[in-house]
């Protein structure tokens, strides 16, 4: 996902896990998001704000009364900068704070100036987090806006076991994305259908036909429209990606359970997407036990599957946004055109198999948007999260 124009406050206070917001700080400049920092004076204990520096590639905000000449100004202006305000990690001291309007530092005066939306990940000893004082805070500041991602279970730096360590970092980041995002969130209140991955097709119990699908493709487009609002349903099929947070997902198996989920989350869909590598063809039949060697060659007979993308242009061309995928080794253009024409599709996502950086399993595309009257739009080379979003705005358009 892409935060290009966002700009992320990110507030670090004193804990141990406050290293942690250096990974989290990496993973925003990738997403292209201008990351201001501000350290409480415990923070800068446990982590350089030199580091912070050079990973932002912005200076770092520490105590306001150091900078005399820059602090009047300098709070407010980093409030009104802010997309998205967060926390990363928040201290038991951090949240009695602010929860009571307690503003006596950097990061506690921009946090009361600020209007953007509020994001904490607290991180702390177990008793301190269980204390009823904490969750009271945690209580009034989630009633007045903010949005946690909450501490984890797990071994503690003191030592203890218990809930207080700090979130996945890469669920904090999520979570940043959405929010810096959500301003823009236009494909709010629509319904996206999105298959993904490969259907595994048995032969009997421990053997199946499969293909090279990651589901990257259709991972990246579902978490490219929850993050843009959507309602999304995810039909996966076999891949290999990380669970998808906050999307409902529907995990399938066979071509037969691929088409079952997916005509069902249709119905009150807007948009479907069809990023899955659904076989053509299934064994006639399956075998109830193992299939035993025997001396000779054997031979599997194979039946049709149905076309998932073709029933859903028969039922929903023209009312629905529908969208498919090809692969092609030859003629890309016209066989794409052909295919999205007989199977009633609003545009295939087309991509040559035989180029650099596009297809399976890869984390980028090489891929041209084609209509039905054989038009195309031929884009470079780019991330799975990228095309994700161009075909999502195409998509929307219609
Ligand atoms: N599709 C489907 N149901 C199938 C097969 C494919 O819904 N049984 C969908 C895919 O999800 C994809 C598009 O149709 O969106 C791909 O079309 P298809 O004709 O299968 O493409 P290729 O496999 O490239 O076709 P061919 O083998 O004819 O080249």
């Amino acid at each position: 996902m892409n935060l290009k124009n966002k700009t992320v406050v990110l507030g670090v206070t004193g804990g141990i896990a406050a290293y942690k917001a250096l990974e989290l700080t990496s993973r925003l400049k990738k997403a292209e998001a201008d990351v201001k920092i501000i350290m409480t004076k415990a923070a800068a204990e446990f982590v350089s704000p030199l580091s912070f520096q050079s990973l932002s590639q912005n200076p770092v905000a520490l105590d306001m009364f150091e900078e005399p000449k820059a602090w009047e100004v300098r709070h407010i202006s980093l409030a009104k900068a802010a997309d998205v305000f967060a926390v990363v990690p928040a201290t038991a001291n951090f949240l009695g704070k602010a929860a009571n309007g307690i503003a006596d530092d950097m990061l506690t005066t921009t946090y009361m100036a600020c209007k953007a939306p509020k994001l904490i990940a607290p991180a702390m000893n177990t008793n301190m987090f269980e204390n009823p004082v904490t969750q009271e805070n945690i209580k009034k500041l989630k009633s007045l806006g903010a949005e946690f991602v909450m501490p984890a279970e797990g071994r503690l730096a003191c030592g203890d076991v218990g809930t207080g360590k700090l979130a996945d970092i890469d669920l904090i980041f999520e979570n940043i994305a959405r929010v810096a995002l959500s301003k823009d969130a236009d494909l709010r209140g629509k319904k996206v259908v999105v298959s993904a991955g490969a259907t595994r097709e048995a032969l009997d119990p421990v053997r199946y036909l499969t293909n090279h699908s990651s589901g990257k493709m259709g991972f990246a487009i579902a978490k490219a429209a929850y993050l843009r609002g959507a309602d999304v349903t995810l039909v996966a099929g076999a891949h290999t990606c990380p669970e998808a947070r906050g999307i409902n997902t529907v995990n399938v198996s066979s071509a037969l359970e691929m088409r079952g989920a997916v005509l069902s989350a249709a119905e009150d869909a807007d948009i479907i997407i069809m990023a899955a590598a659904v076989a053509d063809y299934r064994p006639k039949s399956v075998s109830d036990s193992k299939i035993k060697k025997s001396g000779g060659d054997i031979s599997l007979e194979l039946t049709r599957n149905p076309d998932i993308l073709k029933e859903l242009g028969e039922k929903y061309a023209g009312k629905k946004v529908i969208v498919g995928f090809a692969m092609e080794t030859e003629e890309l253009i016209k066989n794409a055109a052909e295919k999205c024409a007989a199977k009633g599709a609003d545009f295939i996502v087309a991509n040559n198999l035989s180029t650099a950086g596009a297809g399976f399993g890869t984390d980028t595309n090489v891929a041209s948007i084609v209509r039905p009257d054989g038009s195309a739009e031929d884009l470079p080379k780019m991330s799975k999260d990228e095309l994700a979003d161009i075909i999502l705005t195409e998509a929307a358009k219609l």
